[in-house]
C-alpha cells in the first residue's frame, strides 16, 4: 500500500478508504480501553489523531509507541467523533519502525528551551517550531528564485573558493591543505603559499557580488544565492560565521532602480510567505504571543508577527540619506540623554545597530532605507558622488532586525576605482580581472546584498538568528 501524507489526510478527500500512515509520535495518551496517537510527518504542522482501540489492538504493541517514535500504521480515516480534529484514523495495525526510548529520547512532549533545542540541532526538527521555520525557509528560497526568474533574471553560481576579499574586511577563512605542522617556507622565511593547492592564498568566499558583476556585465541582470562565510568574532543574535545571502546585480541601474528591486523583492517575499505558509505563520504568530506575555511591558513588540508582516506590505520604505539620519539622530532623545552606547557626535559616525533600530523602530515605524553613505565608512567598490565625500551606498533596515540588505551602485569609472582602491590599499594586481571590466565595455550598474537568514528571521519572528538556520556556524560551535 502507498504512504498517505498528513497533509493530503487532513483535506479529508480519502475519507472512508483504508489508509497507509508513517510518520513520527508526537505524544501518546489513553485510557483503559483506547489510546489517542498524535503523529506527524513533516508535511504540515498539523498532528494526525490516531485512535488504537485495545480490543482491535494488541497493548504490548502499544509500548513502545512513546514520543518520538516512528511508526507505520494501516487503519482507515474517518470523521472525528471528539473535538479538536475533523479527521482520525482508526487503527487496524500498528508497526514500530523506530522505537525512541522515553528514558534516553531528549525531547519530551512539554516546552524545551531554544537553547536547549540548538543542542539537539540534530532531533529539532521534530518541534513544531523548527518544523513550521524549516518548510517557510524553503518557501522563501523557491520564491527567491521565483522572483528573479519571472523577472528575467539568470542565476549564476560565483565560486565559494576565491583567491580575493570582496569587502575587504580580511575576515576570511582560509582554504588551505598544507600541512599546519609542517608549513613549506619561502626564502624570507614566510609561508610558502605557491606550494599550497591552488598556489596562492585563498579563502571561503565573503559574497558572490565582484564575479556577479561580471556575469551582470553580458547576462544584464543576475543573481547569486550561495553561502558566504565571515570569520568575524560577533557573537549577536544576528551574525552567523556561514550565511546565505541573495545578490542580484543589474547593468544599467542606478542607485533609485536599486532600492526599487530591494523593496520589491522583500515585499514579494513577504506576500509570498502569506500566501503559502498560512498555517506555519499561524502557529508562530501564536508561540510568539504567549514569548510575549513573559516579557516586561517595554520590551514587547507593538504588533504581532501576521499584522507586522501585513503592516510592512502596505507601507512605504522611508528613504532618506545618512546625513538627514545622522540629523534626526543626533537631536534624539536618546542621544541627548545618553542612552545610546555609542552616541552620535557628527557626521562620519558609522551607524550602530542601536542607531538602525531607533530610526525604524521608534522613529519611522517602518522599514527605512539609508543611502548616500560617507565613503570612508564604506566598500572600495561603491560609485563616488559628486560632492566627494558620499558614496552611492544603501542599507535597508528593518524593525527588529537592523540591516537587513546592503548594497550600492558600483564604481563603474576605471580612473575613480583605481584611485579610491589605492587610498583604501586595495591591491590592484590581484583585481586585475575586476578592474578589466572598467576597461571592456563599461556601463553603470548596480546590486546589493539581502542576507537570507535575516531576513527568515523577520518572517518567522524568531529573535535569534541560530534558530532560522538548520545547523548554525558561530565562533565556537560547528557541532553536527
Ligand atoms: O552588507 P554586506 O556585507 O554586503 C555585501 O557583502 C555586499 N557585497 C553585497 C552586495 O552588494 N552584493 O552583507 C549583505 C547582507 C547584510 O545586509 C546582512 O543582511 C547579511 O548580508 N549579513 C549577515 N547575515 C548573517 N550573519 C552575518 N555575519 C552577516 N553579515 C552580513
Ligand atoms: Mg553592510
Amino acid at each position: 500500500m502507498k504512504r498517505s501524507e498528513i497533509k493530503s489526510l487532513l483535506s479529508g478527500e480519502q475519507v472512508g478508504e483504508e489508509i497507509l500512515l508513517k510518520g513520527w509520535v508526537r505524544t501518546k495518551r489513553g485510557s483503559k480501553n483506547v489510546a489517542f496517537i498524535a503523529m506527524n510527518d513533516g508535511t504540515t504542522i498539523n498532528n494526525i489523531q490516531v485512535v488504537a482501540d485495545l480490543s482491535k489492538i494488541d497493548e504490548s504493541a502499544l509500548e513502545s509507541v512513546t514520543t518520538g517514535a516512528c511508526l507505520a500504521i494501516i487503519g482507515k480515516l474517518v470523521e472525528s467523533q471528539g473535538s479538536g480534529q475533523q479527521y482520525e484514523i482508526e487503527a487496524d495495525s500498528i508497526e514500530v519502525l523506530g522505537a525512541a526510548h522515553p528514558d534516553e529520547y531528549p525531547l519530551q512532549p512539554k516546552k524545551h528551551s531554544l537553547e536547549f533545542l540548538r543542542e539537539n540541532a540534530h532531533l529539532r526538527f521534530r518541534t513544531n517550531t523548527f518544523s513550521a521555520i524549516n518548510r517557510i525557509r524553503h518557501a522563501m528560497i523557491f520564491g527567491i528564485h521565483k522572483f528573479f526568474n519571472d523577472r528575467g533574471f539568470y542565476n549564476i553560481h560565483t565560486p565559494i573558493i576565491t583567491g580575493s576579499d570582496a569587502e575587504g574586511a580580511g575576515e576570511t577563512f582560509r582554504v588551505s591543505n598544507l600541512d599546519l605542522n609542517n608549513l613549506p617556507k619561502d626564502e624570507e622565511g614566510n609561508i610558502d603559499f605557491r606550494k599550497d593547492f591552488f598556489g596562492k592564498e585563498t579563502n571561503l568566499t565573503v559574497s558572490g557580488q565582484l564575479e556577479a558583476e561580471l556575469a551582470a556585465m553580458a547576462l544584464s541582470k543576475v543573481y547569486t544565492f550561495g553561502p558566504t562565510f565571515r570569520a568575524e568574532n560577533s557573537n549577536t543574535t544576528r551574525h552567523l560565521a556561514e550565511f546565505w545571502m541573495i545578490e542580484p546585480e543589474v547593468a544599467f541601474a542606478d542607485l533609485d532602480e536599486n532600492m526599487d528591486l530591494g523593496e520589491a523583492l522583500l515585499k514579494y517575499l513577504i506576500q509570498y510567505a502569506l500566501d503559502n505558509c498560512a498555517d506555519d505563520l499561524a502557529f508562530l504568530d501564536s508561540r510568539l504571543i504567549e514569548e510575549e506575555k513573559n516579557k516586561k511591558a517595554e520590551d514587547k513588540s507593538p504588533m504581532a508577527l501576521i499584522e507586522k508582516l501585513k503592516f510592512v506590505l502596505t507601507n512605504d520604505f522611508v528613504r532618506i540619506t545618512y546625513t538627514e539620519a545622522i540629523d534626526i539622530l543626533r537631536n534624539s532623545k536618546p542621544n541627548k540623554k545618553k542612552k545610546f552606547q555609542y552616541l552620535i557626535e557628527g557626521w562620519g559616525a558609522d551607524l550602530q545597530s542601536e542607531h538602525e533600530r531607533f530610526l525604524v523602530e521608534k522613529h519611522f515605524k517602518k522599514p527605512v532605507i539609508l543611502y548616500d553613505y560617507p565613503k570612508e565608512i564604506k566598500a572600495f567598490y561603491m560609485r563616488q558622488n559628486e560632492d566627494g565625500k558620499t558614496v552611492r551606498a544603501m542599507d535597508i533596515l528593518f524593525p527588529g532586525i537592523g540591516e537587513m540588505v546592503g548594497g550600492s551602485q558600483r564604481e563603474e569609472r576605471l580612473e575613480k576605482l583605481e584611485q579610491r582602491m589605492a587610498e583604501m590599499n586595495v591591491p590592484k594586481e590581484e583585481l586585475w580581472w575586476y578592474l578589466d571590466l572598467r576597461k571592456f565595455g563599461t556601463a553603470p550598474h548596480s546590486g546589493f546584498g539581502l542576507g537570507f537568514e535575516r531576513l527568515v528571521q523577520f518572517v518567522t519572528g524568531m529573535g535569534n538568528i541560530r534558530d532560522v538556520i538548520p545547523f548554525p556556524r558561530t565562533p565556537k560551535n560547528a557541532e553536527f
